[in-house]
């Protein structure tokens, strides 16, 4: 029986903040507004969400910078430490950490998570990610598996993580292809959620997909459009119903949030950071990343200022009203709920809730 702590009831349209962690954000831009990541303003943020009742805090997993017009990613901050770290300075919200299964040994993992899940009185989450951008990996020194095979390591990797992080009272022997050799492996307590505290996943190809149905409560996902998206949603519910899950994974929608008073200030504050002052060597490098042909829809890449403007995920451009209306539209549409991000989330994450939120309560989505 799942037991989880948060985002299990209560509002139907869960809401999040997203990649926060580093400089830049969400976004790709020169200009001096973007957000700069120090550590005392996410402390600020998760605590403004926490007490505007969101429901989950989520980052990226990054190790270093990437190349820009200006230093893009350099200033970045490890997921795990920051979930431990965040989960004293908020109480109710949910706090992930994402991680990469080929750098953190799923023992390491299960007894942070597991000590993330008591700090935090059964808050803790995590983001399982299998691998994409080789320069991070170059730091460790890890080459990356071939693609598919990413995800049979992270299926091993989740096997052991999950029954280490149910607490595993009696010890156990693991023999895979990857993790050949683990003896007498036990992590008690265990956590406070079980079997295990919530899981989220983000894939594309089919074999990112059947990681996720296979092992994730929810799946992180961008859409080109709301038809997109529904066309996508319909595949996870039958891929979800093949795989014997009793209930589909739950998708969440990963969006950028630019809102402004008037839907023309929205565009013109949008163009100007997203058009004009794009990084687009950052851009270039962003788009030359791609690895694998399924890594998203393709004509994503081709949308330059939304790969400035929020890293190619579902523009909410507009007033309070249209950003409340283009998210009821989602939730209709199938979605569980959304991912947000900002250019700056001091300046942004405040009339967000003042202006977006009683919307969404009106209409019933909270
Ligand atoms: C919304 C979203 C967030 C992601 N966050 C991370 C991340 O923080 N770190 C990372 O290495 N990969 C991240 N990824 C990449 C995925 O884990 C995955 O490698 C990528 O989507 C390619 O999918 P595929 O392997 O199925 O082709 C993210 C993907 C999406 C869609």
């Amino acid at each position: 029986m799942r037991k989880t702590l948060f985002m299990q009831d209560g509002p139907a349209f869960k809401l999040g903040v997203f990649g926060y962690l580093h400089d830049g954000g969400i976004t790709i831009t020169k200009v001096p507004e973007r957000w700069t990541a120090q550590w005392d303003d996410i402390v600020a943020l998760a605590r403004n969400a926490d007490d505007a009742g969101l429901d989950f805090l989520l980052p990226y997993a990054r190790w270093k910078g990437m190349p820009g017009e200006i230093p893009q990613r350099t200033h970045s901050f490890e997921t795990l430490a920051h979930a431990a770290a965040l989960s004293g300075h908020t109480r109710r919200i949910g706090v992930f950490a994402t991680v990469h299964t080929p750098i953190v040994h799923p023992g390491v993992a299960a007894k942070m998570i597991t000590t993330i899940d008591h700090a935090s009185h059964g808050r803790a989450g995590i983001n399982i990610v299998c691998g994409w951008n080789q320069d991070d990996f170059d730091m460790f020194g890890i080459e990356q598996l071939p693609h598919d095979e990413r995800y049979e390591h992270g299926r091993e990797w989740f096997d052991i993580w999950s029954r280490l992080t149910s607490g595993a009272a009696k010890p156990f022997d693991y023999r895979g292809k990857y993790f050949r050799n683990i003896e007498k492996a036990s992590a008690m307590p265990g956590s406070l959620q079980r079997p295990w505290p919530l899981v989220i996943s983000a894939a594309y190809s089919p074999a990112g997909r059947k990681f996720a149905i296979d092992t994730s409560d929810y799946l992180l996902t961008v859409a080109e459009d709301l038809e997109a998206g529904q066309r996508e949603l319909s595949a996870l519910a039958s891929q979800s119903q093949s795989a014997g899950r009793t209930e589909p994974i739950k998708p969440i929608i990963v969006c950028y949030v630019v809102c402004r008073e008037t839907r023309a200030e929205a565009e013109a504050f949008h163009r100007y950071y997203a058009e004009e002052n794009a990084d687009h060597v950052g851009v270039d490098y962003w788009i030359a990343g791609r690895q694998t042909k399924a890594m998203l829809p393709e004509a994503l890449y081709r949308l330059r200022s939304r790969i400035a403007g929020g890293n190619t995920n579902f523009p909410l451009i507009g007033t309070p009203g249209d950003i409340a209306e283009q998210l009821i539209a989602l939730h209709r549409a199938g979605f569980t709920g959304a991912a947000v991000g900002f250019l700056n989330y001091s300046t942004d994450l405040p009339p967000f809730v003042e202006k977006v939120m009683p919307a969404l309560v009106k209409a019933g989505l909270r």
